[in-house]
């Protein structure tokens, strides 16, 4: 299918769409995916993931550009290979990362390498493969980047992450911005540190780095954290160092509850706006988007267990749990919840709490949900392309979901479910 979107689409969601009452995500429908393949289930839109990254696309359209896809949001190698095959670069945050983007077929030298803890031997094999910029986050990374740069006989390039003090009024566990978080390097000591970076002389400097935070949803946070970059800038390039990029992370957020964040071409119709005014035009931009380009691309299937009425509470019990779905038990997040068909007339309505089988009362995918639900029902949890299964574990020894993606009519397994034997792989017994 081509990636415009169809008629009859949930909001947020412009690839998952009713169609004689029967959810579909692009034309495939969902009910015979799970029949097909079993639950829990991850269901990609390619056509999804394509249009909000064209939605970046076009609000760089005509600029020295490059959109580095935030793999921790979903590192799935089909879903890097979409990404790669529509030219985008990779944030990494791992060795591991850097060698999931080699094997997707990205290109080593569209990659960035953020993070506030890398290794010598990930520092080392990221100039191996030539990447295209580290963002450093502290003075102690960069003399020891310097030393394992020189070790090699290499320079290399790098940018300097800084925490603009700037609330993006989100949750706690996902603002990275304000001064009392871990990440870059604190606005008052950034010059200085910049000097220093000149002065190595395995490094090369060649950008400035900032992200504020996840799920943002509003404008003003982006703009004051621009300010405060451009500030920077000035001040740095009054000291002589030239910066030839400009990365400004990602954290743009997405519809999972009617949350209204504005889109990627406007908001930056606005950045540029700034930057232009402030006669960096020229200067190559880089971002960071992770959940904005994959986020409303995927819904997890799972198949409703058991119904429990209870005193208190009502439950209605699903075989995903928080192992595959991690958001709700970590951050309280909320996640939609629909039937993939209509539900059979023997059941019943009521407001449940939507629970998984790990054993943890924080196992719950969602509360005080309205359904009309029984027993064998397949539900799905929406907005579930981004953060879940790069953040799944093997919990209770439960094996990873399996992962399709739809492209069309045409549907692609991308990951096979998890088996017993693989999560026991690596173990060794050692008693007689
Ligand atoms: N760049 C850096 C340096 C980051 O730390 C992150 C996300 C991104 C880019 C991508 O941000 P995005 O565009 O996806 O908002 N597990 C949490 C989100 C953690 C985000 C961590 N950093 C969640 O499920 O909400």
């Amino acid at each position: 299918m081509s990636n415009t979107p169809a008629a009859g689409v949930l909001p947020g969601h412009p690839f998952v769409h009713l169609r004689a009452d029967q959810l579909f995500v692009e034309e495939v429908a969902l009910s015979e995916l799970a029949a097909a393949h079993g639950t829990p289930l991850f269901v990609y839109s390619k056509g999804a993931m394509l249009n909000a990254l064209a939605a970046y696309q076009r609000g760089f359209a005509g600029r020295d550009a490059q959109i580095c896809y935030a793999m921790k949001a979903n590192s799935s190698l089909g879903v890097l290979q979409v990404f790669a095959q529509a030219g985008c670069g990779f944030d990494i945050v791992s060795g591991g990362e850097l060698e999931r983007v080699l094997a997707a077929g990205g290109d080593a030298r569209k990659i960035i390498f953020s993070g506030v803890g890398k290794t010598p031997r990930e520092m080392r094999r990221a100039l191996e493969v030539g990447i295209g910029c580290f963002n450093v986050e502290s003075e102690a990374e960069l003399h020891v980047l310097s030393r394992v740069a020189g070790e090699l006989g290499r320079r290399a390039p790098v940018s300097i992450r800084v925490n603009p003090n700037v609330d993006p009024k989100t949750h706690p566990y996902i603002s990275t911005g304000l001064k009392g978080n871990k990440f870059g390097v604190a606005h008052e000591e950034t010059l200085r540190i910049y000097q220093v970076a000149a002065s190595l002389p395995g490094l090369q400097v060649v950008g400035i780095d900032c992200h504020i935070g996840s799920q943002i949803t509003e404008v003003t946070p982006y703009l004051d954290a621009m300010d405060r970059v451009l500030d920077l800038v000035d001040a740095i390039e009054a000291a002589g160092i030239s910066l030839h990029h400009i990365d400004f992370g990602g954290g743009l957020g997405i519809d999972y509850q009617g949350d209204t964040p504005p889109a990627a071409d406007s908001l930056w119709a606005q950045l540029l706006a700034k930057i232009d005014a402030r006669g960096h035009g020229r200067k190559k931009l880089m971002i960071e988007p992770g959940r904005s380009l994959v986020g409303n691309a995927g819904v997890c299937l799972t198949e409703v267990l058991y119904v429990k009425p209870g005193e208190q509470k009502n439950f209605c019990i699903v075989d995903a749990a928080m192992n595959d779905l991690p958001r709700p038990a970590m951050y309280q997040a909320f996640h939609r919840i629909l039937p993939v068909a209509p539900p059979a007339a023997s059941a019943t309505v009521a407001c449940y709490d939507v629970v998984g089988p790990i054993c943890e009362s924080g196992d719950w995918i969602g509360r005080d949900r309205e359904l009309r639900v029984q027993g064998g029902e397949i539900l799905a949890v929406l907005s579930a392309g981004a953060y879940c299964m790069s953040m799944a574990s093997n919990y209770n020894t439960r094996g990873r979901a399996a992962e399709l993606l739809v492209d069309g009519a045409k549907v692609h397994m991308i990951r096979e479910r998890e088996s017993t034997a693989d999560q026991m792989r690596h173990e060794r017994l050692v008693l007689a």
